[in-house]
């Protein structure tokens, strides 16, 4: 292939791309959007905070300039997130208690419930787990409403959008680590108790290499029964084309890795000011690191 998104294709992944719904008049970055990717994530539209501004009280507005952007070209569309410590709504982050269980269940029902049908895959819960070597669950509101949140909240997903693959999505957890096998052992605990669950969400925000275990963890999760996708990668540093094409070859080579999502287009897009760790540069032009990614799809 010669763009990204149909040479992931031909190797049966897609190949997709962070998109803010402000720079959808930017003809520059819609140009390359269009060409280059088969799937979207809002980067920001369907948080908490954007979908829930006042309890009980949805707007979609934004959210639904990206999805209608990427379903009139046949793009998927990965949902982010429904459940998150960050990017609350103040109400909510005000909440405790039963009174904030009951509103977390009520924005995943209704957020997946208006989206049913469209979303490729939900990051249902998004980091959730503690950084350092406790390998147990992040203190946040939502935890404190009971160790169970999560599961709920996956149920509730299911029940509201049967169609969509429900993942968990977090960072730091791309090498085998304590936080990353915290999250596989809740992985094989759903699953062994049919929790519903389909994919795990690697974010891979990374500094000029990818764990050396990368592949291998990737791997122990797709053994679990679950897909595996790289869900936010941007990678910083002087050895980032090699790290792009590693992570890409990490990727093709595990059966149930089934997309890469880069977390912005241009270095200019990037939530990391300053680090240029995207595939463009601010003008739109390829990077190295985009060439090493195309040929590394377009091996074997
Ligand atoms: O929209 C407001 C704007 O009205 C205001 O004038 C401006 C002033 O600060 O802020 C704007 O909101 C910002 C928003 O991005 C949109 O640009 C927020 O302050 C800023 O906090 C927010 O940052 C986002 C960040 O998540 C928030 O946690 C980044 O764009 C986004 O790339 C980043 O993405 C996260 C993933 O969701 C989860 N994984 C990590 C990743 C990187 O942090």
């Amino acid at each position: 292939g010669t763009t990204l998104g149909a040479s992931a294709a031909e190797k049966g992944r897609y190949f997709g791309t962070a998109v803010a719904a402000g720079k959808l008049g930017d003809s520059t970055y819609t140009t390359i959007l269009n060409r280059e990717f088969d799937s979207v994530t809002a980067e920001n539209e369907m948080k908490m905070d954007a979908t829930e501004p006042n309890q009980g009280q949805f707007t979609f507005t934004n959210g639904d300039r990206i999805v209608n952007h990427a379903i009139s070209r046949g793009m998927k569309v990965r949902g982010h997130t429904l459940a998150w410590h960050s990017q609350q709504p103040g109400w909510m982050q005000r909440m405790e208690g039963s009174a904030l269980r009951s509103a977390l269940v009520n924005h995943v029902n209704r957020v997946a419930s208006y989206y049913r049908g469209k979303i490729h895959s939900w990051d249902v819960v998004n980091e959730a787990f503690a950084d350092g070597t406790s390998g147990g669950r992040r203190d946040s509101n939502l935890q404190r409403t009971g160790n169970d949140w999560i599961e709920v909240a996956f149920r509730t997903a299911r029940a509201a959008d049967p169609g969509a693959k429900l993942c968990y999505n977090d960072y730091n957890t791309d090498g085998i680590n304590a936080k990353s096998t915290g999250i596989y052992n809740m992985v094989r605990d759903f699953k062994a108790r049919g929790v519903p669950i389909d994919c795990v969400g690697f974010q891979a925000h990374l500094t000029n290499s990818a764990p050396g275990d990368f592949q291998a963890n990737l791997q122990r999760f797709a053994d679990l029964g679950v897909d595996v996708q790289i869900t936010e990668l941007d990678i910083s540093g002087s050895n980032q084309a090699n790290a792009y094409a590693a992570v890409t070859r990490a990727c093709l080579a595990v059966a149930r890795c089934t997309g890469i999502t880069v977390w912005g287009i241009r270095d200019s897009d990037s939530w990391r000011t300053g680090q240029n760790p995207l595939l463009f540069d601010a003008a739109g032009n390829k990077k190295p690191a985009y060439t090493a990614v195309l040929n590394a799809l377009n091996e074997g």
